[in-house]
Formats: structure tokens, C-alpha cells, sequence
């Protein structure tokens, strides 16, 4: 058996051609007798992998992957030693010897009875009217049957089950890959019926579910295999087998709803689609769309539920590293209503003008508010800190921080803005750990200078100078420094001291001058609004001023001794009177 490996070993790498297959995922410049790219297993900056045509092996000089055929298959499908065995004997056309003869295992029993269903499912559409009406009614010709292998379950309850049963197969093994299931009386019943089967194929083209429509109107529109031993719906893409190709030619992958929208899309020459089924992106699925491309594009419906699931859709691809693209189809619409009604430019249209995430979210974000409400600014905030670059950072900036009410001082709001959306981003670095562009380090310090100075009363305090109900009270213990604890609360008191009373004039900030107390100003007034209420500002004051006397005290303790303890306590008591009418 050793030896017969080995000889099918040889033949296959014989027969693969490593240069076009590391190809496929590197782009490949010939020198000499070898052929150079970017590594694709680090962070390449200057070519150094090579592959050697003539040897079968490639190599890197900078972190040190090698390897043959196998290992690279091994490596970039993510697959074991028999699995890219596999995978390359029926790439080769090279016929593997039986390795396990005799007892068929559990896996192949399973295999074969989804084989068995999907070929029962295929003879039941040729002999079944309805179903072909309404295959023509959606515009689905025979080359496109054939192609995505569309079949039908039969009304009658238990057609598959007796033919699985007949075909020797074991029905509790069935049930087990929801083609059956058990009735009261240990009969077995068909799970899919009157509906139009959509064969389910892993990336690798195994056949592992299925995903079955209602013909026509009713509900559930469509059923979809559970989680099985050979399906798990967070790893499998629809259409990923046939995808794939050009998923990774074109390194990038167009993500749509559900089947007919993957069927439309190929239909339409955007052959790298593909789709989740009966289940929200899971984690999985973007790391098997990392194992092919480096970009996707999210094609869903416009309605909010649509736009809800691109919006997490993108985040998590981006967060996987991947760029991510949002393109919205016209409400109503999908992929393959578009493809009906406008044909197949306009879906590869729709593909083309997929924008950035946080181009959509600003999008989405101008739709639900305005810059005069409260919660735009906090929103706003949000949406900034997903900026993958700087640069689209910087699109934002200015003309958002424009639309404050009231600030005509662009450059002092734009700096206050962007010092929120960086702690946020750094917020959310610890948060979850996603990937975003580095930032200085020093400038996050710079951020945090004054706010994380200040105490919470302080700040509180502050606040409530641009809470329209509250500035009027605030403003006299604003601006009264003694009243604060920390130096940089005391300097931001000093300046509104200077300022006098409180101005009418809404942009009195652009008046200041400029500096560390400016900018921690503006951010305050931009700020993310968490309701701040009468309570919060006189339990603020009241902190302060408690924190004032026992200032005092302490300092007048060391000075005078025992005496002013005694009155401090008295002045204290007297406090805490008054502080219980709030
Ligand atoms: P849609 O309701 O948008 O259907 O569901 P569709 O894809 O446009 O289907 P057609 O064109 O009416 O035939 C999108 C996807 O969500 C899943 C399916 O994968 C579907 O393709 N889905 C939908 C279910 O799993 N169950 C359902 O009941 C409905
Ligand atoms: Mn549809």
C-alpha cells in the first residue's frame, strides 16, 4: 500500500502544474528558471517567494514556507494530507486506489444517501408540471437546471423514504441528514415536499445539504437542511464550488441573499457569487472567503432588514482583514429581479458600485437624522471610527463637523471631532480587537489630556453648559475655579471666568482663545449626548462643594489643629442638610 501511495504521489505532482496553480493566488513574475511574487503567507513587501517549476517546490526566503504540491494545497485550502490528495487526484485525473476496502464507513453510507436523494430529486422535476411551470415562470432554462442540478420533491409524504429505504439505505442515517424524519409510529416521513431542491455543495463540491422553495406562494418559502455530520450552515456558502475559480482570479467575492440571487448573478456573468442560506454571516464564512480573495462585495436587499445585515455583513469582513464593499440594490429589488427586469449589466452594475461601509453608514446615518439632533452627533462619532484609512477619515471630517449648530470655527470642531472618533476607534480596539489603520500613539495621549484629568463631577459640570435646560445654572459653578478639584478643571474654569456671563451667541466658542481648554470644549459640545438631567448637575455641585470643605478642612487642619476639625464637622452636617431637598 506504501508503495502504491507513493507511485499515485508522484504521478500527481508529475501531472500539476505548481506555477499555474500558486497562480491562481500570486500573481507570478518569471526569473530565470524560477518564478517570483508576494508571499502569501506573511506580510510580503518586496517579493520573495519562489516557486521552482522545476523541482515542484516553492519557497520563501523571508519567513520560510516551503513546500510541493501537496503542502500547498494543504496550506492555502486548509485541508489535511488525504484531503489534498484528493483534491489534486481529481484535479489530475489521477485515479486513487481504494485505501479502506471492505466495510463502507458512516461517512461514505452518508454521502451516498445524499447522492441517492439529490438523483431521486432530479427524476421526480422531469415528470412533475408544476414544478417546470414555475421553473419557466422564473425564467430558468434547461442549461440552467443542469447546471445548478435543481430538482423537486414530490408532494406524496414518503416518496424519498421509500426509495431510500429500497436502495438499502438506513433511515435512522437519513433522519440524521434531514432527509427524513421520524413519525409517531417509527415510520419515517420526507422533510422536503412540493418544493423545488436546490443541492447545497461544500467548497470542495461534495454535496452536503439541500435548500428546498415552496413552488409559488406560502410559507416557509424555503427550508433549509439543519446543521447535519456533513453540513454545517456557518461554513458553507452557496455556489462556493462553483465560485471559487473566480472568486480567486478575481480577488474578490460578491455576497448575496439566497439561491436564485447566486444563480442570477452567474446567470449574469458575476460568476464569483455566492450566499449564506437560512442564516446571518457567520465568522466562518469570511474565512473561507479569506482562503480565496481579498475583497467582497455585499449585494443585498435595500429594505432595513437588508440593509441592517450589510452593515454587520461588512463589518465582520472587515474585520476579518478583507475590504469590504456595500452595494444596495433599489428597494424591492434583488439580484435576480434585476437580472429579469434589466438584464445582466445591471447586476454586474450593481457589483461595480459597491461603496465602502462607511461611505453607507454616513449614507444610512443622513437618511435616519440630522445634524440638529442630538443623537447625530453620538452616531456620527460611531460611524467615523470605522474608517479604514486615514484618508477616509479626513473625507469626513471638515464637512461633518460643519454642521454643528452654531460652530463656525471648522478647524477647532473638525480637531475636537477627530480627537472623539480616536478614542472611540481606541475604545473599540479593546473592546474587540479589530483591525483598523495604526494610529500615533502619541496623539490618543494627546486625546485623553484634559477629559481624563477631570473628575466625573467636573465633567459632569461642564457638560451641562451645552444642555440648552441646564446652561443657565450651570454656568455660575462653571466658572467658578475654586469650586474644582483637578488643575485642568481649575484651568477650564479660569478661562470661562474670563468670558464672564454667559453669552447669548451660540458660537461664543470660536471667541476663545486657542488652546487645550478650547479644544476640550468644543468636545464637550460635539460630544456623544448621554441625557444629563437637573439631578445629575446639582448632584455634580454638591459633590464639588463637599470635596471643597473637606479641602479646606484638611488644609486648615494642618494650619490650626484640633479646633477647625470641630467646625469642619459642623460645616459638613450642614451640607448634608441642605444636599437632601435634591
Ligand atoms: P428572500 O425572502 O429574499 O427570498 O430570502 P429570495 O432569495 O428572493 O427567494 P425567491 O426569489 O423569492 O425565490 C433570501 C434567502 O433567505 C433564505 C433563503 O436562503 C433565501 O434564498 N430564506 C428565506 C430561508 O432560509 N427561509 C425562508 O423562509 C426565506
Ligand atoms: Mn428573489
Amino acid at each position: 500500500m506504501a508503495g502504491e501511495l507513493e507511485r499515485v504521489k508522484e504521478e500527481i505532482r508529475r501531472r500539476s502544474d505548481l506555477v499555474e496553480l500558486v497562480g491562481h493566488r500570486v500573481s507570478l513574475k518569471k526569473a530565470g528558471k524560477t518564478w517570483k511574487g508576494l508571499c502569501p503567507f506573511h506580510d510580503d513587501k518586496n517579493p520573495s517567494f519562489i516557486v521552482s517549476p522545476e523541482y515542484g517546490h516553492y519557497r520563501c526566503w523571508s519567513c520560510g514556507a516551503k513546500g510541493d504540491v501537496f503542502n500547498w494545497v494543504m496550506e492555502t485550502q486548509r485541508v489535511d494530507f488525504i484531503e489534498a490528495l484528493r483534491i489534486l487526484a481529481r484535479e489530475t485525473g489521477v485515479e486513487l486506489p481504494q485505501f479502506n476496502q471492505g466495510e463502507k464507513s458512516d461517512s461514505e453510507e452518508m454521502e451516498l444517501a445524499m447522492a441517492e436523494a439529490q438523483s431521486f430529486f432530479r427524476e421526480q422535476l422531469r415528470s412533475e408540471k408544476t414544478a417546470l411551470h414555475y421553473i419557466e415562470e422564473r425564467g430558468l432554462d434547461q442549461s440552467v437546471i443542469d447546471h445548478w442540478e435543481i430538482g423537486y420533491a414530490p408532494h406524496q409524504g414518503e416518496a424519498l423514504a421509500v426509495r431510500l429505504k429500497k436502495k438499502g439505505f438506513a433511515l435512522a442515517t437519513c433522519q440524521k441528514l434531514f432527509l427524513v424524519e421520524e413519525d409517531q409510529r417509527g415510520g419515517y416521513y420526507d422533510r422536503f415536499r412540493s418544493r423545488l431542491m436546490f443541492p447545497i455543495r461544500d467548497e470542495r463540491g461534495r454535496l452536503v445539504a439541500f435548500g428546498g422553495r415552496i413552488i409559488g406562494a406560502g410559507n416557509p418559502k424555503y427550508i433549509n437542511s439543519s446543521d447535519t455530520p456533513l453540513y454545517s450552515k456557518s461554513r458553507v456558502l452557496y455556489g462556493m464550488d462553483k465560485a471559487k475559480e473566480s472568486i480567486s482570479k478575481e480577488d474578490q467575492a460578491v455576497l448575496v441573499e439566497g439561491y436564485m440571487d447566486v444563480i442570477a448573478c452567474h446567470r449574469a456573468g458575476v460568476t464569483q457569487a455566492v450566499a449564506s442560506l437560512g442564516t446571518a454571516l457567520a465568522e466562518d464564512h469570511v474565512r473561507l472567503l479569506k482562503r480565496w480573495c481579498s475583497k467582497v462585495v455585499v449585494l443585498y436587499d435595500s429594505d432595513d432588514a437588508g440593509k441592517k445585515a450589510a452593515d454587520r455583513a461588512a463589518a465582520m469582513i472587515s474585520e476579518a482583514g478583507l475590504v469590504a464593499k456595500i452595494s444596495l440594490l433599489a428597494p424591492g429589488e434583488d439580484p435576480d429581479t434585476l437580472l429579469k427586469t434589466k438584464g445582466a449589466g445591471a447586476v454586474k452594475v450593481a457589483v461595480d458600485q459597491g461603496i465602502s461601509p462607511m461611505d453607507f453608514r454616513m449614507a444610512m446615518l443622513n437618511e435616519k437624522l440630522s445634524a440638529d439632533d442630538d443623537s447625530y452627533w453620538t452616531e456620527v462619532v460611531q460611524v467615523l471610527a470605522t474608517a479604514e484609512t486615514p484618508l477616509e477619515l479626513q473625507k469626513y471630517l471638515i464637512p461633518v463637523s460643519a454642521q454643528y449648530p452654531g460652530i463656525s470655527d471648522r478647524q477647532a470642531a473638525a480637531k475636537a471631532l477627530e480627537r472623539m472618533v480616536q478614542a472611540e476607534r481606541k475604545r473599540l480596539k479593546t473592546v474587540v480587537g479589530r483591525r483598523s489603520y495604526t494610529e500615533p500613539e502619541e496623539s490618543l495621549e494627546k486625546v485623553e489630556s484634559i477629559a481624563s484629568k477631570l473628575v466625573g463631577s467636573e465633567r459632569v459640570l461642564f457638560r451641562s453648559i451645552f444642555e440648552p435646560g441646564l446652561r443657565q445654572h450651570a454656568w455660575q459653578f462653571a466658572k467658578f475655579s475654586p469650586l474644582m478639584q483637578t488643575d485642568k478643571a481649575q484651568s477650564v474654569a479660569q478661562v470661562l471666568a474670563e468670558v464672564g456671563e454667559l453669552p447669548e451667541a451660540e458660537n461664543w466658542l470660536n471667541l476663545l482663545e486657542d488652546g487645550e481648554v478650547k479644544d476640550y470644549l468644543f468636545e464637550l459640545a460635539l460630544e456623544s449626548r448621554e441625557p444629563i438631567g437637573i439631578r445629575n448637575l446639582e448632584e455634580a455641585v454638591d459633590w464639588l462643594t463637599k470635596e471643597k470643605v473637606r479641602r479646606e478642612a484638611r488644609e486648615n487642619l494642618v494650619d490650626h489643629g484640633d479646633e477647625s476639625l470641630r467646625a469642619f464637622l459642623n460645616k459638613r452636617k450642614e451640607t448634608n442638610k441642605g444636599s437632601k431637598d435634591y
